[in-house]
């Protein structure tokens, strides 16, 4: 009876949009939700600055050069925000950084794609960028305190590294043949994978339902696709590109755009850790953990040094 009553008040807050905080009771199944989406998430933010990262070296201009360091520097304070507000439901960040790097945690798929161009980099932000932001405005409003108000911060780097992106890709339309041919090139390879990015449709989405009664989700999977959808296909037209979909049409009646079947088996292959990536940013994660080792065994004798020279002082 007992049980019954303290999760009714539980589901009562959360209809009241009153923020649910690490000390408040909650359901086994409400924490471990969160923990495998905020860590998952967590997770893409810094495997999300390997493709990128190959890039910096190679940048065109200077300016080019400091707005993808500081993007790319941005993705990692996002990963350090979401490990934090993991922490608070009780995992500790050590596991889930071997989950991460046993290949036991999954993030993002579309990070297991290569960076070929610097068209590329223009369209990440775009459309991976993009898509997050589609993705995560609504999560500043999710029903758990600290993932909601760490979403706050990341919403609005994130828009920053969308116009970081499509600036990018307005000038190089504005270039050579050759540097239009290389941003077609780019939409042609990452169109799919982006708009897969919101996930499973619907009906194959198991977690969504008890998701959006907690307030963890707001908006479906398919509803969040079509709204992205909607506003890239203006974008596209903007840039003078043609979006790789021969079956993207506007639909007066529905006032939404249609659009193709997404390849599943691919979305599916890459998850399982086939996709052409999915080794190397492991690799280099694995590689990052380990020459990283010095650095946070330096950091926690001093920070036990400072401790005992405070305790002495005092
Ligand atoms: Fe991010
Ligand atoms: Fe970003």
């Amino acid at each position: 009876m007992k049980d019954i009553n303290i999760e009714d008040q539980f589901q009562a807050k959360i209809d009241a949009e009153i923020k649910i905080e690490p000390k408040d009771w909650m359901p086994d199944e409400y924490r471990k939700t969160l923990i495998r989406q905020i860590s998952q998430h967590a997770h893409s933010e810094i495997v999300g600055m390997l493709p990128e990262g190959n890039w910096i070296t190679r940048a065109p201009t200077l300016r080019r050069k400091a707005a993808l360091l500081a993007k790319i520097q941005d993705e990692a304070g996002h990963g350090l925000y979401l490990y934090s507000a993991a922490e608070t439901l009780g995992v500790a960040r050590i596991d889930m950084l071997n989950d991460l790097h046993s290949g036991k945690a999954k993030y993002s798929s579309i990070f297991n794609y290569p960076t070929l161009t610097w068209a590329d980099m223009g369209t990440i932000g775009w459309l991976v960028d993009g898509a997050a932001i589609m993705n995560q405005i609504p999560l500043c409003r999710c029903s758990y305190g600290p993932y909601s108000r760490a979403m706050i911060r990341v919403c609005k780097e994130e828009s920053f590294h969308q116009r970081q992106g499509y600036e990018i890709l307005l000038t190089m339309m504005k270039g050579t043949d050759a540097q239009k041919r290389m941003v077609q090139d780019a939409l042609n390879r990452w169109w799919w994978p982006a708009i897969s990015m919101f996930g499973p449709n619907d009906a194959e989405s198991p977690h969504s339902k008890q998701s959006m009664a907690w307030k963890i989700k707001r908006f479906s999977n398919d509803d969040l696709r079509q709204k992205f959808i909607d506003v890239t296909a203006e974008q596209a037209k903007i840039l003078g590109v043609t979006i790789p979909d021969p079956e993207l049409k506007w639909n007066e009646e529905r006032g939404h755009y249609d659009f193709g079947q997404i390849n599943w088996d691919e979305f599916w292959e890459v998850v399982k850790g086939n996709g052409p990536c999915n080794r190397e940013r492991l690799e280099a994660r694995r590689q990052a953990w380990e020459e990283g080792a010095w650095v946070r065994e330096a950091a926690t004798v001093y920070a036990e040094k400072k401790a005992r020279k405070n305790q002495e002082a005092a």
